[in-house]
Formats: C-alpha cells, sequence, structure tokens
C-alpha cells in the first residue's frame, strides 16, 4: 500500500474513490457537505431518502457521483457528533479501509482526517489512517494455498489534509508506515504456529532484522552460554522440549554513545502446553501465541529502527518451549535463578515468570535506563480487564504513568494495578526463597510481584497482554499489540531531539 497526502476539493479530485464522514442524523461533516454542495445536493438527497443515518460503523458506497470526478464516493458513519473520539475515528477508518478494498477501487482519498477531534491534531489523525488501513487489510493467510484474492485490490490512499500540514502530514505519514510495519512483524510472528515459529525461527528473525538495519547487533545465547550464567529457572522450562533454548539480545544503538538504553524483554514461550501441570485441551492451540510479548519487542526494534529514532534501545528475548517429557521439570523442582534466589516451581504452567526472571537479571549488564517487561503472563488478567488493556504493574509511578500515557495516545492502552508489599506473602514457600504461584488471588499482580524480586536494581514495568495480544472468534489473529504503545513511549521520550 502506498500513502500520500494531499490538498484538494473532494468534489474536484480525481480519484477511484472519495471518502467522506457523515454524523448520526444524516449530519454531513465539512468535506461531505463541500461535496454535497458542488454535486447539488446528491448527498442531502440520498440521504433524506433514508440510504443511510451516520451511524458508527455504516457505509454507503455511490458510483459515478454527478457532478464529482471521481468513480466512487463512499460516505462512512460517524455516529453522533459530540461523540466522536479516538475509537470511533478508527474504527470509521478500518470500515472505510475494508470496504474500499473490496469495492474495485484502486486508489483513494480520504477526508476523515479532516474530521475534528478532541485532543488529537492532524499528525495523530495521518498516522493512525496508515496503521489502522494497512492493519485492516492484512489477512494471515501465508500458509493458505489458495488465498482469496481481491482481483482489483486498493494500492494508494491518499490523506487529504490542509494545505498548511503538508510537512507534519509527511511526518506522520513516514512513522505510520514504520509503526504498521513493527505491528505487522509481530502479528506474523504472533499467527505463524509452534510448529514454525521455533525459539531458533524467533532468533533467526532477530539475525534477518539486525542483517536490514545497521544499528542493529544481535547476539544469541544457547543452552551452554545460559548454564554458565546460572540461568536455572529459564533452563528448567526448556528441559521438557526437544527445540533448544535461546536467549537473544538486540542492541539498537540510534543515540548517543554511552546514553542508557530502554530495555525490552519480550515473553517467548513459542509454545506453552503447561508442562506436566499441563492444560486442558481445549483452545491449547492458542498457546502459539505465547510468544507475542517477544514479538512485541521485535516489532518495536523495528519501528524504532524505521524511524531512525534518536535513542539506545535494547531487546531481550528468552526463548523456549514449555512442553512435558521424561526429562521435564516437575511441580515441587527446586530450580536456582541467576540471581541466586531460589524458586519452587509448583505448577510448571506458571512457565513465563521462570524465563523472564533470568532475562531481568541478564538485563543488569546493559545498564538499563528503564526495563519494560512485555508477557503474556496471567489467565488472570483477560479476566480482570478483558481485551482492551493491558495490565501495567510497575516500581515506579512516573514510568507507569509514561506507559500509560502512551497507551492514550497511540489507541492501544494499558491499565495499572496495584503492586503493594501485601500481594508478596503470596508467593511464600517452605522450601525455598519463594514460590512460582501465589494462589487464586490475584493472579497478575502475584505474577509481577515475582517478576519485581528480579527487577529491584532499576526502574522496571510489566505488560501483561494476556488479553489484548490476540483475537479469539470469526477474525482470529495476532493484534501485534503492544508494539504501537511502546513505539509511541519510545517516541515520546526522544522528546524534541527529532
Ligand atoms: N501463557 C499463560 C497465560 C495465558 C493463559 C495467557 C491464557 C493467555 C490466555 C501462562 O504461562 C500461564 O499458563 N499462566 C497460568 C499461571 C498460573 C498457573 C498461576 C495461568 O494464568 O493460568
Ligand atoms: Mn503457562
Ligand atoms: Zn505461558
Amino acid at each position: 500500500m502506498k500513502f500520500t497526502a494531499k490538498s484538494e476539493k473532494p468534489a474536484a479530485v480525481k480519484a477511484g474513490c472519495v471518502v467522506l464522514g457523515v454524523y448520526e442524523r444524516r449530519k454531513l461533516s465539512e468535506a461531505a457537505s463541500q461535496f454535497d454542495k458542488t454535486t447539488r445536493g446528491l448527498l442531502t438527497g440520498l440521504l433524506k431518502e433514508g440510504d443511510m443515518d451516520g451511524k458508527c460503523g455504516q457505509t454507503l458506497l455511490l458510483h459515478h457521483p454527478h457532478g464529482a470526478r471521481c468513480e466512487r464516493v463512499l460516505l462512512v458513519g460517524c455516529g453522533k457528533k459530540n461523540e466522536f473520539n479516538a475509537t470511533r475515528y478508527r474504527d470509521a477508518v478500518a470500515s472505510a479501509a475494508d470496504v474500499v478494498n473490496r469495492s474495485g477501487a484502486s486508489d483513494a482519498i480520504s477526508y476523515l482526517p479532516g474530521l475534528e477531534l478532541r485532543g488529537r491534531d492532524t499528525y495523530w489523525k495521518v498516522r493512525q489512517l496508515v496503521e489502522v488501513s494497512i492493519a485492516v487489510l492484512y489477512k494471515p493467510d501465508e500458509l493458505k494455498s489458495k488465498k482469496d484474492k481481491i482481483s482489483r485490490p486498493l494500492r494508494r490512499i491518499a490523506a487529504n489534509v490542509d494545505s498548511n500540514d503538508a510537512e507534519i502530514a509527511h511526518k506522520a505519514l513516514n512513522d505510520g508506515e514504520a509503526i504498521a510495519a513493527g505491528i505487522q512483524l509481530a502479528r506474523t510472528l504472533g499467527d505463524l504456529p509452534g510448529n514454525i515459529c521455533t525459539p531458533t525461527y524467533l532468533a533467526e528473525q532477530a539475525r534477518t532484522l539486525a542483517a536490514g538495519h545497521k544499528q542493529i547487533k544481535v547476539s544469541v545465547l544457547d543452552k551452554a552460554a545460559m548454564k554458565k550464567l546460572g540461568m536455572g529457572a529459564l533452563l528448567s522450562v526448556a528441559r521438557g522440549s526437544e527445540e533448544p533454548a535461546r536467549l537473544i539480545s538486540l542492541e539498537y544503538h540510534g543515540g548517543r554513545e554511552g546514553a542508557k538504553p530502554v530495555v525490552l524483554v519480550g515473553k517467548g514461550v513459542t509454545f506453552d502446553s503447561g508442562g506436566i501441570s499441563i492444560k486442558p485441551s481445549s483452545a491449547m492451540d492458542e498457546m502459539k501465541y505465547d510468544m507475542c510479548g517477544a514479538a512485541s519487542v521485535l516489532g518495536t526494534l523495528k519501528a524504532c529502527a524505521e524511524m531512525k529514532l534518536p535513542l539506545n534501545v535494547v531487546g531481550v528475548i528468552p526463548a523456549t518451549e514449555n512442553l512435558p517429557s521424561g526429562n521435564a521439570s516437575k511441580p515441587g523442582d527446586i530450580v536456582t535463578s541467576m540471581s541466586g534466589q531460589t524458586i519452587e516451581v509448583l505448577n510448571t504452567d506458571a512457565e513465563g515468570r521462570l524465563i523472564l526472571c533470568d532475562a531481568l537479571s541478564y538485563c543488569e549488564k546493559f545498564d538499563p535506563e528503564v526495563v519494560v517487561d512485555i508477557a503474556t503472563l496471567t489467565g488472570a488478567c483477560v479476566i480482570a480487564l478483558g481485551s482492551h488493556a493491558a495490565g501495567l504493574l510497575s516500581n515506579d509511578d512516573k514510568l507507569a504513568e509514561e506507559l500509560l500515557n502512551a497507551g492514550t495516545t497511540a489507541a492501544d492502552r494499558a491499565w495499572h494495578m496495584p503492586l503493594w508489599e501485601e500481594y508478596q506473602q503470596q508467593l511464600d514457600s517452605n522450601f525455598a526463597d519463594m514460590a512460582n504461584i501465589g494462589g487464586r488471588e490475584a493472579g497478575t499482580i502475584t505474577a509481577a510481584c515475582f517478576l519485581s524480586r528480579y527487577a529491584k536494581d532499576y526502574r522496571w514495568a510489566h505488560l501483561d497482554i494476556a488479553g489484548v495480544a490476540w483475537k479469539q472468534g470469526k477474525n482470529k489473529g495476532a493484534t501485534g499489540r503492544p508494539v504501537a504503545l511502546l513505539t509511541q513511549f519510545l517516541l515520546d521520550r526522544c522528546g524534541n531531539s527529532r
């Protein structure tokens, strides 16, 4: 898909499709109203006849509108004007992209960035146009031999902006494409099945990413190297699998030499069967998504590199499978982590924290400015927050606030949960320094409490993405979340230096 910015009158522009917003109760947006005037009331006429009301999600496609120069015009419902918000803007953009793509138009010009949106500027609206359009048009059909091909798909989308905003629009298009590429990488990796996307495959992907961007360096540790470092927790998870575990590090150097990096740690369990504490078989296939934290780290680094952000960022990915076997960890086993703390593995299905704790200790070697880990860590988080917000827990309220704000800006939100010391005692063990589970209550919090014990020496935040990383049901598939949040967090940290 190619994206451009234009400043044209809606009825005068030549295009395969002109996209215009309509609010509920048949209220035309400014561009739609201009179009209506030039076409002598074409739109008001149709709306009066009841073809459309302007409710969210409604669309109406007209062909060869008389008095205009385009081949088609698509009206998109935006809901009540005074309720229009960021989510509805994204929904409007999404339905437009989908309908236009199936309409036969190969190019479109969207006037949706001209819609008034409190607290959001042209940069945001144009960037979202790119991110959302690319996201809806992606179908996870890489492994289907027959793809549902559209004979004349949409190839070019122009964002119409005020001519004074041309420069800002270009920046928004570039950033949007970079972020969308990062999101797409995370989605494709997430959707790949466990037999293809193994720890070795993730390491290859990291190498490919580094090969394409000279500011990225990669290193991959194997079992022997991890053993030397004393990563007994991580290696205990890998014991049951024939696929070798990997610890992948990527260093993106966009900032000053010596500037402390932001370190992103992504859970890379390429398949989580639960191990000996095996999961029920229904929907177990979805545990191929247990590496979505890792995928979001790769996606974010890709976006960073493509935007050439003036920052240093490190990605750390502990990657393994979690399977049962004669060699697998057993409930009750006690392992020693890299930090020296011992862990009683009461449930082998609480494996994410076991691989993350060693990765968090490993991070210290990068002398981090802050560390953010991203993990499909607990089913409890899905119960608490559903699929709209990631869980956010942190040992630093300022860092938490930065991440929350980034999520709101990027329309990829998180919600702050408490990490009070009262919860820590749920991890007490009779036989080791801690247990790897904290009982039925507050499962997301006790998982974060566990991690906090390995993140004492730096400012740290944890994103539990169990509810947001993929969608179930008819449109089952990875979402690429929270690449947008993380990228925004990094963009915001660049301040005015870009
Ligand atoms: N990967 C799962 C968490 C998960 C489950 C994410 C379902 C999304 C949907 C994680 O490794 C896990 O199994 N967690 C356990 C922890 C429990 C044993 C304390 C869980 O949430 O049940
Ligand atoms: Mn598990
Ligand atoms: Zn898991």
